[in-house]
């Protein structure tokens, strides 16, 4: 299992033989695919990597409504609006899982935000694209929430119990956002040619954003191969990339609509697609704050944590009056 892992990803990680004789036991109930639980032992490394990531993922849910929030007084019908909305609450839902997964670890969802805000804890670089057409919200739906399943179906398996049980119903709400997407698109397709032409240009523009949301190629990946070894992540940036481009291309063609890249060719012996070199560049100007809606992202969550400090601060003041009567009457 080790080789493996240290071969797709490039990097070491400690050996059995160099684990202290805790490490050695929690690396043992890992690699048995015995889940690790909020009391159990874990060594530091382990924990700070589930917070961070976990966060990071918590935050991009939350992050995420926004793109997709601009658009729902907008939706051309009613049904697509309340589908919309459907699909934005579910969202929220989804950060609070994975918040409550992350408190498992010793850290706080006051915490957790202060270090978004302070620019120390990321979310996805997705989400700092701005979404200009309706076709925009059916891009989303099937490209954007179909990476995200392609990342998070094998989070499922994480070996972190709390994590991997909140990945359990996130998917499957996932599934629904993907279908709903490609629905949008499969309208679009069949309407009229400037609909048609609206579909493709949310292609366009969608397509190489989505593939960057796997993260930078595993030479690059910092986390990838420790992450691995420690049955956090089961697949490395490159392989889900693949996955999804070798799932998508063909859905693509379905809907009569050409994948922006002119290198993308069907490759019979790897049994995949090739495709074109990704923008890195801008990927990482991106994660450095210099995307398009960063700043709009960043204001629009200080703006909300702002508003709401009446209310934390309410909670607060109820807690305190609640534990004095508690004292007081004992
Ligand atoms: N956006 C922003 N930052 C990214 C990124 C992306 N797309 N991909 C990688 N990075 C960051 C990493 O966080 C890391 O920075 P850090 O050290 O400051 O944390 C750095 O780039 C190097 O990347 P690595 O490959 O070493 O990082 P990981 O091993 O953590 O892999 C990941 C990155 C694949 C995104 C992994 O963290 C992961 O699987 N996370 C869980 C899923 C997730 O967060 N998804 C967000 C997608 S959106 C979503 O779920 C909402 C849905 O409704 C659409």
């Amino acid at each position: 299992m080790y080789a493996q892992e240290v071969k797709s990803t490039g990097k070491a990680v400690k050996s059995l033989e160099e684990m202290t004789p805790e490490e050695r036991v929690f690396q043992t109930r890992i690699d048995a695919d015995i889940k690790i639980e909020p009391k159990d032992w874990m060594p530091e490394g382990y924990r700070k990597t589930l917070v961070r990531q976990i966060s990071q993922h918590a935050h991009s849910e939350i992050v995420g409504q926004l793109p997709e929030g601009n658009w729902i007084t907008r939706a051309p019908t009613l049904d697509r609006k309340a589908i919309l909305l459907a699909k934005v609450q579910d969202e929220a839902g989804h950060g609070l899982y994975l918040y409550c997964a992350a408190e498992t670890l010793g850290v706080s969802r006051d915490q957790m935000t202060e270090q978004l805000l302070a620019g120390k804890a990321k979310y996805s670089s997705i989400f700092n694209y701005p979404t200009l057409t309706w076709a925009d919200i059916g891009a989303i739906g099937w490209l954007v929430d179909g990476a995200a399943i392609m990342n998070q179906v094998p989070l499922q398996r994480c070996s972190y119990g709390p994590y991997s049980r909140a990945m359990i119903r996130i998917c499957k709400e996932e599934s629904f956002h993907q279908r709903q997407g490609y629905d949008i698109m499969m309208k679009l397709v069949k309407g009229t040619p400037e609909q048609k032409a609206m579909a493709q240009d949310a292609l366009n523009r969608w397509w190489q954003p989505s593939l960057m949301m796997f993260g930078p190629p595993d030479a690059d990946s910092i986390h990838s191969a420790q992450s691995m070894a420690w049955g956090i992540k089961q697949n490395s940036n490159d392989e889900l990339r693949q996955k999804f481009v070798d799932q998508t291309v063909p859905q693509a063609t379905y809907l009569g609509l050409t994948v922006p890249d002119p290198d993308l060719k069907w490759n019979e012996e790897k049994g995949g697609y090739d495709f074109g070199e990704i923008d890195w560049n801008e990927f990482f100007e991106v994660l450095k704050g210099n995307g398009p809606c960063n700043k709009e992202r960043m204001e629009a969550r200080r703006k909300a944590w702002d508003d709401g400090a009446w209310f934390r601060d309410g909670l607060m003041a109820h807690a305190e009056k609640r534990a004095a009567r508690k004292i007081a009457a004992e």
